[in-house]
């Protein structure tokens, strides 16, 4: 890593950010020191990336903020484009909500990681390429360098993303959803590398939906609702008494406290594969799976970043190809009742075209009345709101049965895939 900048504080004083007469952002008073990381929770929506976007001076050209951020002293809104893009990597790095949007889809990942220390910490290649590799063993992904984003993961993009940031070592690190797609063990790697980053040094702003993510930070906690900070205080304060009520709904809403549920008897198969392998190239992501979805189930594909439980997805929706093994559907089914909920929203959505005209579209293909779906037609939408559209595009179009079962096949690292059965993990629950 680039030693951190020295910088001693992020302080921002009555943040607004409008669209045209709109408030979306209301008076955001918050600071940041060194050694004690900030961690912004939050309903969907409520404005967390704003403020991230906000600091980081990348917020759409619609949108404006009035107030003032200071780093140092120095005021960044008030600062011309040409300045603030000075400090990217420098002074301020972020870690994007949806990485793989921020890495280059042209480009193997070594390179883009290696470009951070050759161009922003002026290094020459063969330095910059050795501390590039470096970077990526950090995060699991020594093996990775040569492959392109569309040839990774979503957990793997997410570790990429965070290897860049880290390469950066910019005095201030914003992680929107750092730990969003991966499994327990990278999520608890992902908060000791976020905590060794404080020790370093730098001041630490994270947005999470985790809160365990939070509590695992500690320091300090805001609580966003509706573009407003309603809480904000020492982490095991907000976190272990909270005083707001919107505060308490959240650590309630927290899946750590959802109920099982009674398992429902399930009826006849509705997808099933059988014996399926996949290998990309060399590199064999499982192979002999067994897997049945009956209706009335919930059936959860849990295993590391990397492992292939998207590419399992894929394959029952006849998405990809199987190597061998075989897909067995249903009959008399229509194909527009096998849908994907997608692991990264925003890719499901054409950029140029309204949620609106989607839905609408989505009406009229399944003759549905449009008015059930007005409400839901906002023209721009934060990432997890597009998770809410594409739930209530899923929701509609999938097969009616009720959800109330849930079974669990898990691959394992070693590619063999183990069926557990009826679920017995927490990623198997459902509400
Ligand atoms: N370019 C834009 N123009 C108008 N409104 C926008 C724009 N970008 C975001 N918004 C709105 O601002 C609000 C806050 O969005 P933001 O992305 O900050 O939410 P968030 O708290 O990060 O949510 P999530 O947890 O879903 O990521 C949302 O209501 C969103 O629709
Ligand atoms: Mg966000």
């Amino acid at each position: 890593m680039n030693a951190p900048a020295n910088i001693r504080e992020l302080r921002i004083s009555e943040l607004s950010i409008h669209s045209g007469a709109t408030p979306i952002v209301r008076n955001i008073s918050l600071s940041l020191r060194p050694g004690q990381p900030l961690t912004l929770l939050g309903e969907s929506g409520s404005g967390k990336s704003l403020v991230a976007q906000a600091v980081m001076g990348t917020l759409p050209p619609e949108l404006v903020a009035s107030g003032t951020i200071r780093l140092d002293g120095a005021d960044l809104i008030a600062s011309s484009p040409e300045e603030r893009r000075k400090r990217w990597g420098r002074a301020i790095s972020l870690l994007p909500q949806e990485p793989w949007l921020a890495l280059d889809p042209t480009m193997q990942v070594g390179p883009q990681v290696a470009e951070v220390h050759r161009f922003v910490g002026g290094q020459a290649a063969p330095r910059s390429n050795a501390r590039a590799r470096a970077n990526l063993d950090d995060v699991g992904l020594g093996h990775a360098g040569a492959l392109y984003p569309f040839q990774m993961s979503g957990g793997m993009c997410q570790r990429a993303a965070i290897a860049i940031a880290h390469a950066a070592g910019s005095g201030l690190l914003i992680a929107d959803e750092p730990t969003k797609g991966l499994d327990a063990d990278l999520r608890d790697s992902v908060v000791t590398r976020l905590k060794q980053e404080v020790e370093a040094g730098r001041l630490l702003l994270t947005i999470t939906h985790d809160i365990a993510v939070a509590r695992a930070l500690g320091g300090m906690v805001g609580i966003m609702l509706e573009g407003q900070l309603v809480d904000i205080g020492p982490a095991e304060l907000v976190l272990g008494a909270p005083s707001h009520p919107y505060s308490r709904a959240l650590l309630d809403a927290d899946p750590e406290s959802w109920d099982q549920r009674a398992q429902a008897p399930s009826g006849d198969a509705v997808l099933a594969g059988r014996f399926l392998a996949k290998a990309f190239g060399s590199h064999v992501l499982f192979r002999d799976f067994d897997v049945e979805v009956r209706a009335g189930e919930i059936v959860a594909v849990t295993g590391p970043s990397g492992c292939g439980k998207t590419t399992v997805g894929n394959i029952l929706l006849g998405l990809v190809k199987p190597d061998t093994g075989s897909v067995e559907r249903r009959k008399n089914v229509s194909p527009l009742r096998f849908q994907k909920l997608y692991q990264d929203p925003p890719a499901a959505f054409p950029p140029h075209q309204t949620i609106r005209r989607g839905l609408r579209d989505l009406a009229k293909l399944h003759r549905l009345q449009w008015a059930m779906w007005r409400n839901c037609s906002r023209a721009f939408v934060s990432t997890r709101t597009c998770s809410t559209a594409c739930r209530a595009r899923f929701r509609e179009a999938s097969c009616s049965a009720s959800r109330s079962c849930a079974r669990c096949f898990s691959i394992r690292s070693s590619c063999l895939p183990t069926r557990l059965h009826p679920a017995s993990t927490r990623s198997a629950r459902r509400r």
